[in-house]
């Protein structure tokens, strides 16, 4: 099997990360935060010991400020609803996945007025743009930071100083540039990053959080999930005290343990190393398929996605003979319609994303079935 879907989930995880998950299972799965005995104090620490390494990983030194959910959808939800308010103006861009376009959607039902910005452009164009439209009804910026559908990438920080200028809360999605791009929380000075564990961090499926910034005031918080934390059982409300108010109910415990030994790997080899894995497999898959005659959407970069369709085969139907040849690919619209929009796919499109545990010869097995088909 040739797997090239790394931006749904990344295949295979690391023998560190499986190993964490089993070990936990046999050794210490007992409920974290919930009792004094050995097990759930070992279980706890491992908690711990994960927010660690994921506050270390995006800059920020309070470790209570990582707040694990199930995938960035859930961070992102907990951030947008939780922060902001049903009135006033957001901006967000052309590029969002459906993870901030869907939310986004139910604050403008809510009464928010939502403005969207084009990301297509270079990102003198974007800034341009934003200040452009921040008024002083803006509330917020919500943008990704990597699509998920070609090699841009936000300029973040630059976003970032305008909101600090501006007084505006900033939500970044980084979905797909978690554990590929640098996010220094320190430096970028968004209010939070939502984070899937089980992309680019390599944890597995059901993990993720948002991660906020040094001196956040959690009062501006309002909890997602409302239910058992494990603390102050007594009170009738959750509270708003990082991180377990906001946490409610028993955490993926062998799950975090699993994405704890996922970020040590991606620190271990490097996100330059892994982006410059990706670029040199970008270059030569997008060399190959133009000799096919693909049509190649948002090639702004070299980057760890590259979308693209065939002559005269429709992308759902590439994928599919693609899967029947044992080469997982994604087609379609990837949850980000009006990315697909902006970039002119037709809404239909194959996309390959790779991990660095895809190899050049991946690339060349997908080249020569596409040669095939
Ligand atoms: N958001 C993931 C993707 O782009 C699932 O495939």
């Amino acid at each position: 099997m040739v797997y090239l879907d790394n931006a749904a989930t990344t295949f295979p995880k690391p023998r560190t990360v499986l190993g964490s998950i089993f070990r936990c299972m046999e050794e210490y799965a007992g409920n974290p935060g919930r009792a004094a005995h050995p097990m759930a104090m070992r279980a706890s620490e491992a908690v711990f010991e994960a927010r660690e390494e994921v506050c270390s990983f995006f800059g920020v030194s309070s470790v209570e400020n990582v707040i694990f959910t199930k995938n960035a959808t859930e961070a992102l939800c907990l951030c947008i609803f939780g922060m902001l308010r049903p009135r006033g103006r957001i901006i967000t861009t052309d590029l969002e996945h459906n993870s901030v376009r869907r939310p986004l959607e139910v604050m403008k039902k809510r009464g928010a007025a939502i403005d969207i910005v084009g990301a297509t452009g270079d990102d003198d164009a974007l800034i341009r743009d934003i200040e452009r439209t921040i008024c002083p009804d803006t509330q917020a910026i919500v943008c990704v930071h990597a699509s998920n559908v070609c090699p841009r990438v936000l300029p973040i920080e630059k976003i970032g100083a305008l909101c600090r200028r501006r007084g505006i809360i900033f939500i970044v999605d980084a979905a797909q540039s978690a554990g590929i791009y640098d996010i220094d929380l320190s430096k970028i000075g968004a209010d939070a990053v939502c984070f899937p564990g089980h992309k680019g961090l390599f944890g597995p499926m059901g993990t993720g959080g948002a991660c906020f910034k040094d001196g956040f005031d959690f009062s501006r918080l309002a909890p997602l999930l409302y239910g058992g934390t494990g603390s102050h059982s007594s009170d009738a409300d959750v509270g708003r005290t990082a991180p377990e108010s906001f946490e409610a109910g028993t955490l993926a415990l062998p799950s975090i343990a699993g994405l704890c030994e996922g970020v040590r790997y991606v620190k271990k080899i490097s996100t330059k190393a892994i982006r410059e894995h990706d670029a040199a497999l970008y270059r030569l898959a997008k060399n190959e398929l133009l000799s096919l005659g693909a049509t190649i959407y948002g090639d702004f970069g070299e980057g760890a996605v590259l979308t693209f369709n065939m002559p005269r085969v429709c992308g759902s139907d590439v994928a599919r003979s693609l899967g029947d040849r044992g080469i997982c690919v994604r087609a379609g619209m990837h949850c980000a319609p009006t990315a697909h929009k902006a970039l002119g796919t037709g809404g239909d499109a194959v996309r390959i994303s790779f991990s660095p545990m895809n190899t050049e010869r991946d690339v060349r097995i997908l080249i020569d079935a596409l040669s095939k088909i």
